[in-house]
């Protein structure tokens, strides 16, 4: 098992750009089933949830093909032979079941495992099963697997009971070859649901409102394979402006969107760090040490619920008392353990959480529980007095593309060793 060891560090200096969204290319690479033709899906980063996705393609039936030098791949699902995903794929990432929608849209069938719990919460399926159903999907459970079928999926007017992501998107992807209008309402407003609209409307796709709570669908008849670039990733933006910030760093970061970056920036103006917009990129200076403030996480343009660990880490010595209220996941505080392990006071109590920042912390062994709560680890090692050792790093690879070689070079002394 592969480990993180990481030295207490000088400050990050340096630019570092930054990849293409994770959480964007998984539904994007779901909705290529949709089309006719081949999709090349560019700046995508070389990621574990990537390749599981291209599995779970290519198991479907569609060819694909990864260019690693350019980060791009091709994908064409002209010929599916099957509208089952196994377990073994969805087993190891929740986003397979993304491909339920395009499926029930395609085939006019699908089944595929329920996704289970995972660390941060139970994380039902519901309101993506709901939002099908309405659209005139049979949906039965039964030993552990959804089986859908739809001879004709119609539009509907659905409303989810709370904006998930999600949710959103498997609609979305359904809606698109329904016949008649769909309307999405309470629906998420994720930059990433943004994206997903402009890849189906680039292939044909009549998709209007996405980045508003109101989303209106008309289906077509069909869609055709385009070139989609996705948007930058705005959570590891985000982890490299904390590590700015904790590590009193000056640094330059490349291909965001500034206005996704908002929430974030928000509040690390709020505690002395100082931040400059310049073209295509920001430009992060931390002379001090950091401010206490208070985070409550929300669905988009809210706080992210998965920069809510990497910010612990910074309140953990951030001058005074701060408290994070997680109100997306009901179980999403797993890190908090590891960074005590590390000289960190904080309290938990239900969603709340309660950190009184200390002076110093100190290197350890410690644990990734789950992909964001890995980062937040890095982040305090990066700081932490002598030697910290993460393991289970894994969960980090899932979502971090080349994060060691991205932080060494900004002067990060981080090593990824194999046992
Ligand atoms: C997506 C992101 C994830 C992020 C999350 C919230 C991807 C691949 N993952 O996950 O990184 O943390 O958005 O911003 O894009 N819920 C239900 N019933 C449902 C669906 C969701 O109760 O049918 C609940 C969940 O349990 C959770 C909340 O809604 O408490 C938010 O989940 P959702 O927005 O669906 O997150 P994901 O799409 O799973």
């Amino acid at each position: 098992m592969a480990k993180l060891i990481i030295q207490q560090s000088p400050s990050l200096t340096g630019k570092v750009r930054i990849s293409g969204a994770k959480n964007s290319v998984l539904p994007i690479m779901a909705a290529s089933l949709l089309a006719e033709g081949e999709s090349e899906i560019q700046d995508i980063p070389a990621l574990r949830d990537v390749f599981v996705m291209q599995e779970l393609l290519e198991n479907l039936g569609a060819s694909t093909s990864w260019n690693g030098k350019k980060g791009s791949m091709k994908v064409k699902a002209d010929g599916l032979k099957s509208y089952e995903a196994s377990y073994e794929l969805v087993r190891q990432m929740r986003a397979s079941f993304l491909i339920m929608g395009p499926l029930l849209a395609k085939m006019g069938r699908t089944k595929i495992p329920l996704p289970g719990g995972c660390a941060i919460g139970t994380r039902p399926v519901d309101l993506h099963l709901k939002g099908l159903a309405a659209l005139g999907a049979q949906i039965t459970q039964e030993h552990g697997y959804v089986e859908a079928y739809a001879d004709k999926l119609i539009g509907a007017r659905i409303y989810l009971d709370f904006p998930s992501v999600g949710a959103t998107e498997n609609i979305m992807m359904a809606a698109v070859l329904a016949e008649g209008q769909t309307m999405i309402e309470n629906s998420a407003v994720e930059p990433e649901i943004v994206d997903l609209a402009n890849y189906l409307n680039a292939m044909g796709a009549n998709v209007r409102g996405a980045g508003t709570d109101t989303i209106k669908v008309t289906g077509v008849d069909k869609l055709t394979g385009v070139v989609h670039g996705v948007i930058p990733d705005r959570i590891e933006a985000g982890t490299f402006m904390a590590a700015a910030a904790i590590t009193k760093g000056d640094l330059f970061l490349e291909n965001v969107v500034v206005d996704h970056l908002r929430p974030i920036m928000a509040k690390l103006k709020e505690t002395n760090i100082h931040i400059e917009e310049i073209e295509n990129g920001l430009h992060i200076m931390a002379k001090d040490r950091c401010k206490a403030m208070d985070i409550k996480t929300l669905p988009y343009p809210g706080f992210p619920t998965d920069m809510q660990a990497q910010f612990m880490s910074l309140m953990t010595i951030a001058q005074g008392t701060s408290m994070i209220i997680e109100t997306v996941f009901e179980n999403r505080f797993m890190h908090a353990s590891e960074l005590k392990r590390m000289g960190a006071d904080i309290k938990i109590e239900g969603r709340s959480a309660v950190i009184e920042g200390v002076d110093r912390l100190t290197g350890t062994q410690v644990k990734a529980t789950d992909l964001r709560a890995g980062a937040a680890l890095i982040l305090s090692a990066l700081i932490a007095s002598g030697t910290t050792e993460i393991s289970d790093i894994y969960h980090i690879e899932r979502g971090y593309y080349k994060i060691e070689d991205k932080l060494r070079a900004l002067g990060a002394n981080i090593e990824r060793v194999s046992e």
